[in-house]
């Protein structure tokens, strides 16, 4: 798969959000985390400066912070008339308005670029892309992936799906995925096949209500884990 700067929209989500759709307890926090597609989230940062471990990756992190910022800056008037012409696609009740989301947003991904470039250095952000990843096997006790897999189903295939999945499984032995909806709001066309196989090839999938749902009908997460 190609990746340029030129076709990804940088758009990141913060700590809070993430320990709520991925339903992180304050003890598994000390969990060897891998964070998958998590391009200008505040996540790593913030979970770093509570002491936590977690490396982040995405092909996104092979360009300079001031790149990643243009880019943020360019796309965000299209986000925002997006998300104003499809405010029926979303749940109002916590973040109120468009213009509070575009104020949570920015706040998250200036956490993540205040933080990049010293955890470029130090490792924490990787430049990778699913579905291969330069880990070894079992270097991490938790992957999590928000806003890619089942998201962006129009784009990515069920292949690339199965195979994202069992790259993640190679490298910890659990994986939490979230939302299970695609863009449109609408259950991702390839959950339950890939529930089935994953079921039938030695792994254990559950899917839960989460405390979070932005994107209306998208309050679900999947784990999968493998069986012992
Ligand atoms: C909508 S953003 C989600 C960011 C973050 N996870 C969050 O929820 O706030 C999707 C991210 O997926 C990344 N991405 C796209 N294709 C990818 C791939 N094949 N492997 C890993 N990341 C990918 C993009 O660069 C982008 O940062």
């Amino acid at each position: 798969m190609t990746f340029s700067l030129g076709s990804v929209v940088p758009w990141g989500r913060s700590f809070h959000e993430y320990l709520l759709f991925f339903d992180l307890r304050d003890d598994e926090l000390h969990k060897r985390v891998l964070g998958c597609a998590d391009g200008p989230a505040g996540f790593n940062s913030e979970l770093t400066a509570r002491g936590g471990s977690i490396v982040s990756c995405d092909p996104l992190y092979q360009y300079s912070g001031e790149e990643i910022r243009s880019r943020i800056d360019v796309c965000y008037p299209t986000i925002h008339e997006q998300v104003a012409t499809n405010r029926n696609l979303f749940v109002w009740d916590t973040i109120h308005s468009p213009e509070q989301l575009r104020d949570w947003r920015f706040s998250a991904m200036n956490v993540f670029l205040a933080d990049y470039e010293k955890g470029r250095r130090d490792g924490r952000y990787c430049a990778a892309t699913l579905p291969y990843l330069p880990f070894a096997a079992d270097s991490f006790d938790l992957a999590i992936c928000s806003h890619l897999l089942f998201y962006y189903s129009d784009m990515l295939s069920r292949d690339c799906h199965d195979a994202a999945i069992r790259e993640m499984l190679r490298i910890a032995p659990e994986v939490r995925i979230f939302p299970l909806v695609d863009l449109n709001g609408r259950v991702s066309r390839y959950r339950d096949a890939l529930i089935t196989t994953l079921k039938k090839t030695g792994f254990e999938v559950t899917i839960r209500d989460v405390r979070y749902e932005f994107i209306r009908g998208g309050n679900q997460m999947m784990t999968i884990t493998r069986k012992t």
